[in-house]
């Protein structure tokens, strides 16, 4: 008998993996061509070092991108359900916002002064997301780090919380691990010196007790999370849990941050908004300005007070927080135009729609074929998970990651013709994604299914 990887036997995932990935290096010639002549002058052969970790023999070279679909140089229509990890969740290039980016482009790109648009921007934002002070950044990494700033700044404590398995960007102050129940720094960082575990502190997600005995030290300024950990495979709160942490943060004086980046998906005015959650400081980015490079953070009124006292009794100097394209008017064009027109009720309900239609395809074929895995969502974000589930924490998620099978399945997937997100099996529907779409990735799901569970067990 073979071993079984998530279920699957495991000459079976070989054969089957050496054959998706032929197939699809054949079809592909002129991005193999182009890859080899033109990528050399960037490091590791590519522009961000990430676009390594896509499973195919070589990356498709993208011609253009409409709607929920991309077109590569070789001529292929793929039907694009990774939509940039959620930058282009609205679909690409949705139309207000590129009307917005012509309009602005002719009146200049950035200038270190508002315009009109920022101040619609502004009350647009709290129309959207509630009652926050606004600021405006150009990643979500650089938002959750002055988040932690401002934290640190009005408490006076010097740590973070975080949950084992978190990803908030690329946030020094987050990147810690739990060994033995101990926090540690993640030991794969690039060139950290420091000992992170100075300044933050990791327990597991759903685990109220080890978030209070942590606060319990009094040396926390902030409690920074997700509402879903969706950085892992996905991880659901426990009932009760969110409003643990909300009760827990209140009683030691630890502000929460709540971390929407992904979660946006959920609904209009993302987690937060839908399930009515009451962050002191509030995060979103990537699709928020319809995927020009845009994040916003938000203080609560009583937050935005703390702050203002923090900073005029500090010396004067640099804050640390800023850079120097944030806030600029295309920034303010593309907020306006999204929160405006395109992330309307609407179309939330369409996402909706789709993504339930996709998450039950999806868990009807696993259910047919008898695959140990099962499937999570979160309003437009679904997800296959090559394990049993629910999972309850960050060191369940990484045991039910499954490099092989997963790298596998998403080569087998884009040869037939759609591509889900590179880092797990995260599949996003956008507004604009037809049903013909949808159908489509679940058939091809059920057929490599069919390829790599035995009939035996189906
Ligand atoms: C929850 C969350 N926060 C923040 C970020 C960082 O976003 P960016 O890479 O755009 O800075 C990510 C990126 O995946 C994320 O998933």
């Amino acid at each position: 008998m073979p071993a079984l990887i998530a279920g699957v036997p495991e000459d079976r995932l070989a054969a089957f993996a050496a054959r998706e990935a032929r197939r699809f290096a054949a079809s592909r010639p002129l991005s193999a061509k182009a890859m080899a002549k033109g990528s050399g002058v960037y490091l590791s052969g590519v522009p961000m070092h990430w676009m390594t970790d896509w499973p195919m023999p070589h990356l498709p070279l993208v011609a253009e991108a409409h709607g929920a679909r991309l077109t590569d140089i070789d001529g292929y229509g793929i039907d694009d359900f990774c939509l940039g990890d959620t930058g282009s969740m609205f679909g690409h290039s949705p139309a207000p916002v590129a009307k917005a980016i012509r309009r602005q482009a002719r009146r200049g790109l950035t200038y270190m002064l508002p315009s009109e648009a920022a101040l619609e921007a502004g009350r647009l934002l709290t129309e959207t997301f509630g009652d926050f002070r606004w600021q405006i950044a150009t990643t979500a990494t650089d938002a959750n780090r002055f988040a932690l700033r401002v934290a640190r700044a009005v408490t006076g404590r010097p740590k973070v919380l975080v949950f084992n398995g978190c990803y908030h960007g690329t946030v020094d102050d987050t990147m810690v691990t739990l060994a033995d129940g101990k926090t540690v720094t993640r030991p794969g960082l690039m060139g950290q010196v420091t000992d992170l575990s100075q300044t933050a502190v990791c327990v597991e997600f759903n685990d109220l007790a080890a978030v209070e005995a942590a606060l319990a030290k009094g040396d926390v300024a902030a409690i920074l999370t997700e509402p879903v950990m969706t950085n892992s495979c996905m991880v659901l709160p426990a009932p009760g849990f969110l409003d643990g942490l909300r009760k827990a943060a209140t009683k030691a004086g630890t502000l929460l941050i709540i971390d929407e980046t992904h979660t946006i998906s959920t609904g209009r005015g993302g987690y937060t908004r839908v399930h009515g959650l009451s962050p002191d400081i509030f995060v979103v980015g990537k699709c928020v300005a319809g995927g020009m490079p845009t994040a916003v953070w938000g203080l609560t009124p009583t937050v935005a007070d703390r702050y203002h006292q923090a900073n005029v009794n500090r010396p004067s100097g640099h804050s640390g927080m800023g850079t120097t394209l944030s806030a600029n008017p295309m920034q303010f064009a593309c907020l306006v135009a999204t929160l405006g027109e395109v992330m309307t009720k609407e179309n939330y309900a369409r996402m909706e729609k789709g993504a339930a239609r996709l998450a039950n395809g999806l868990a009807d074929a696993i259910a047919r074929h008898h695959a140990p895995w099962h499937v999570v969502r979160v309003g437009a974000r679904v997800e296959f998970i090559c394990a049993p589930g629910p999972l309850k924490n960050g060191t369940e998620a990484a045991h039910a990651h499954q490099p092989a099978v997963e790298g596998a399945v998403h080569v087998g997937l884009l040869n037939r013709g759609s591509l889900i997100a590179p880092f797990h099996n995260m599949m996003l529907v956008s507004p604009v994604t037809k049903k013909g779409q949808i159908d489509r990735l679940i058939a091809s799901f059920d057929e490599i299914l069919t390829d790599l569970f035995p009939p035996s067990q189906t």
